[in-house]
């Protein structure tokens, strides 16, 4: 499923508003996600740190999982925004690959300004995903 720009850009507004509830007192890098579901609703997410480092969970996981514990499993898009408009590390993009690979990435930085767009299997080529493991 295809998007307009219009969409692209409300998106990527939610992911920034979004971002300003980021708990990052160890990083201090506040990310913000938007996730698009074929339904239409857009379930966001920040970055939850934690003072156990490694417990921290990354905006885009959380907005998975919101959607996810919502019975939504069908994704458009989703928007990432951080201060320099940083790409989702590896985990993210193995969690979104559980759900389809052709969810259009959307990167954007601190002021709103759409820097990259790629579709999911472009950010992991190859992927690990559920037929290696479903029969
Ligand atoms: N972070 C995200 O939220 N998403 C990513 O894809 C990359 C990293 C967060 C995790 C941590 O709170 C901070 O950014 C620095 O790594």
């Amino acid at each position: 499923m295809t998007i307009d720009q219009e969409m692209k850009d409300r998106l990527i507004q939610q992911a920034l508003a979004a971002r300003s509830w980021s708990y990052s007192p160890y990083s201090h890098y506040a990310v913000g996600a938007a996730l698009l579901t074929r339904s239409g609703k857009v379930y966001d997410g920040v970055n939850v740190e934690n003072a156990a480092f490694p417990t921290t969970i990354c905006a885009e996981r959380v907005a998975v999982f919101k959607a996810v514990s919502e019975g939504e499993r069908d994704f458009t898009a989703i928007a990432v925004v951080t201060e320099n408009g940083g790409s989702p590390c590896g985990s993210c993009r193995q969690v979104l690959a559980e759900f389809g690979l052709d969810t259009l990435v959307l990167i954007a930085d601190g002021e709103g300004r759409q820097t990259a767009e790629y579709p999911l299997r472009a950010l992991l080529p190859d992927a690990f995903t559920p037929d290696k493991l479903i029969h």
